[in-house]
C-alpha cells in the first residue's frame, strides 16, 4: 500500500500582547468600525520578545506533545516564513537546534508569504510519500509586526504575529493527506511585497530605500476570491470528492469578506468553515496551522473528516490541501 502523511499532532503559539482596534485608533487615522466591517478583525497579537524562532519552537513543542512523540524522532523540519529569525541560518535549523532534533535530519525554510505553511506542508508530504522522511515537523510562522509600517493604516490594521505547527507521520491506510497542490504567478509580485532592505536591489525603482509591506488591497482581494474558490473545487475534484464532502474548510485568515465570498461561491454552510481572524488578524504563514490547532482543540475535527486548507498570498502564491483526518 502507498505511503501517506498523516497529521499526528498540532500546536500553535501567539505572543501575549493583544493590540485591539481601539489601540490602533490611537496610532493611525482609523476606527474599530472600519476595521471590523472591512476585515472582520477585532484584535491581533504583537510580539514583545516572542520572535519568529521563539513562536516556532513553542508551536512545535505543542505539536510534538499532541503527537506524543519526542523531537528525536523527527527527521525533517520545514518552516514556511517570510520573516525568518536571521537571513541565515534558516529558521528551520534554529528550530532543530533548540528542540534537540538529531544531527543529520534535514531542515529548510520556504518563502511563500501567506501560503508558506501550505508550501511547507506540500514539500514535507512529498518527502514522506517518496520514503525520504518518516516524521516531519511542518511549521508556519510570521512576525509581520517587524515588517509593517505602523504609520500606514492601509496595511498595519491587517496583520498580526503567530505560529502553528503540525507533525506529519508516514503511514499506510486511508487517513492523511489525500491531495496537495501549490501554485504561483510571479507576474503579479507587485500586488503584495516587502522590499525588506534599504539597499538598492535589482528591482531598484520599486524596492530602493524602502522596507515595509506594500499591498494593492483591492486587486489582491478580487484575485484571492477567484483563486481560492477555484483551488478548492480543483483539489476536491482531484481527490475524487465533492464540495458537500468537506467537513471543515480552514482558509487562510486574511479578510472575513474573502472567506465569506469563498464560502458562498462553494455553497458551504457556516459551520463548515473555520475562522479566528477576529482574534489574530492575518498572521501570514502562521494563519492556517494556528486555525487548525484551534479547530482541533475545539473538537471541530473528527476522525475520518475531510478537512481542506486553502491559502493565497504574496508572490503571488496559492495552494490547497485535502486531508482525511
Ligand atoms: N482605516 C480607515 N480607512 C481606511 C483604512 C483604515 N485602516 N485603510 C484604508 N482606508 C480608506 C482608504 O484610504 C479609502 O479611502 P478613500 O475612499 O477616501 O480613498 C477607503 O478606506 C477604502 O479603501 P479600499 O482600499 O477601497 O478598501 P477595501 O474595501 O478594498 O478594503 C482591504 C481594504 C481591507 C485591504 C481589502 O482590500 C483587503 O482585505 N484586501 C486583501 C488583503 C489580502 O488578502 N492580502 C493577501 C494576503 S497577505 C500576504 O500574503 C502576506
Amino acid at each position: 500500500m502507498a505511503l501517506r502523511s498523516r497529521i499526528s499532532g498540532t500546536g500553535s503559539c501567539v505572543p501575549r500582547k493583544v493590540v485591539t482596534n481601539q489601540d490602533l485608533e490611537r496610532i493611525v487615522d482609523t476606527s474599530d468600525s472600519w476595521i471590523s466591517s472591512r476585515t472582520g478583525i477585532k484584535e491581533r497579537r504583537v510580539s514583545v520578545g516572542e520572535t519568529t524562532v521563539v513562536m516556532a519552537v513553542k508551536a512545535a513543542r505543542n505539536a510534538l506533545k499532541s503527537a506524543d512523540i519526542s523531537a528525536k524522532e523527527i527527521d525533517l523540519v520545514v518552516v514556511g516564513t517570510v520573516t525568518p529569525e536571521m537571513i541565515f541560518p534558516s529558521t528551520a535549523c534554529l528550530v532543530q537546534s533548540q528542540l534537540g532534533i538529531k544531527s543529520g535530519a534535514a531542515a529548510f525554510d520556504v518563502s511563500a508569504a501567506c501560503s508558506g505553511f501550505l508550501y511547507a506542508l506540500d514539500a514535507a508530504d512529498k518527502y514522506i510519500k517518496a520514503g525520504a522522511a518518516k516524521k516531519a515537523l511542518v511549521i508556519g510562522v510570521d512576525q509581520f509586526s517587524r515588517i509593517i509600517d505602523w504609520k500606514d493604516r492601509s496595511t498595519c490594521v491587517l496583520f498580526g504575529d503567530g505560529a502553528g505547527a503540525v507533525v506529519l507521520s508516514a503511514g499506510e491506510g486511508e487517513r492523511g493527506v489525500l491531495s496537495s497542490v501549490i501554485h504561483s504567478d510571479g507576474r503579479h509580485w507587485e500586488m503584495l511585497y516587502a522590499p525588506g532592505s534599504i539597499q538598492p536591489s535589482h528591482f531598484e525603482e520599486k524596492a530602493a530605500n524602502d522596507y515595509y509591506v506594500k499591498m494593492n488591497g483591492n486587486e489582491t482581494f478580487k484575485l484571492a476570491v477567484r483563486t481560492m474558490g477555484k483551488a478548492i473545487t480543483d483539489i476536491i475534484e482531484d481527490a475524487g470528492l465533492a464540495t458537500e464532502d468537506i467537513a471543515l474548510l480552514i482558509p487562510h485568515q486574511a479578510n472575513i469578506r474573502i472567506i465569506n465570498a469563498t464560502k458562498e461561491r462553494l455553497k458551504l454552510p457556516d459551520d463548515r468553515v473555520f475562522t479566528n481572524i477576529e482574534k489574530y488578524g492575518n498572521t501570514s504563514a502562521g494563519s492556517i496551522p494556528l486555525a487548525l490547532d484551534e479547530a482541533v482543540r475545539a473538537g471541530r475535527v473528527k476522525d475520518g473528516d475531510i478537512v481542506v486548507f486553502v491559502s493565497f498570498g504574496g508572490g503571488l502564491t496559492w495552494g490547497a490541501t485535502v486531508v482525511r483526518w
